[in-house]
């Protein structure tokens, strides 16, 4: 599948790297192009799916480079996150409550269909479900109930994810975002990106 990750942050670098193995035309986007990068427009022109994994902050900017034109009709799986640091650690949300990135990333490119996955674990848990120590679950959030059936697949088939909750639609995103407040102090008190959420039920 010919597929565009925007990003080269650690996010983007596990992406690329598993999807690559997995024999996927892929085409990396930066702000500048390198060696192992180009624009973001042409990884977003090249993929008929696209990821963003660009720095949450930067999210709408790297976007908007990519061009609206590039991701028009096509499904963009959103795994950024509104952390701020900008007060240091804990980070807390840029957006959150009654918005979120997701949401703001929907509205900006509304031809387009926002999935947003993968935000609520580590990106090495991303690409293989299995390293979360057992089975766990994995969310997705959007409009396009489409959309997020082919996110849903590709992440079984491609990842290992067995176990996808479909939340409904964009606005959704508040709570795996928001999510993000606990996942770092778990991350701090389990000392390890390896874990996730399971969810039981009667
Ligand atoms: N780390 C994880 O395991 C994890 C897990 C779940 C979700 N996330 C989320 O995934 C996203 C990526 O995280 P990361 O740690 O891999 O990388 P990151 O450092 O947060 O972001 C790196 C990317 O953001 C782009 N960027 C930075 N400043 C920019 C600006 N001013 N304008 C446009 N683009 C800009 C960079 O562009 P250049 O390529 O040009 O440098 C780079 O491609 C974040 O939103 C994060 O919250 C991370």
């Amino acid at each position: 599948m010919r597929i565009g990750v925007l990003g080269t942050g650690m996010v983007g670098r596990a992406l690329a790297g598993k999807l690559r193995e997995l024999g996927h035309d892929l085409v990396v986007g930066s702000r500048v192009a390198g060696d192992d990068a180009q624009p973001f427009a042409e990884a977003a022109a090249h993929g008929e799916l696209i990821v963003n994994a660009t720095n949450g902050a930067y999210a709408l900017d790297a976007l908007a480079q990519a061009g609206a034109e590039n991701l028009r009709g096509k499904i963009l799986v959103d795994v950024t996150n509104p952390l701020d640091f900008s007060k240091g650690f804990p980070p807390s949300l840029f957006v959150s409550n009654t918005d979120s990135l997701g949401e703001q990333i929907q509205k900006e490119l509304p031809d387009t269909k926002v999935v947003k996955s993968f935000n609520t674990i580590n990106c090495e848990v991303m690409v293989d479900a299995a390293r979360a120590g057992g089975e766990s679950d994995l969310f997705v959030s959007g409009n396009d109930p489409e959309a997020k059936a082919t996110v849903s697949r590709f992440a079984r088939e491609q990842f290992g994810w067995k176990n996808v909750v479909d939340l409904g639609d964009i606005t959704t995103s508040r709570g795996t975002e928001a999510y993000l407040l606990l996942w770092i102090r778990l991350y701090g008190a389990l000392k390890t990106g390896d874990f996730n959420i399971k969810i039981v039920k009667k």
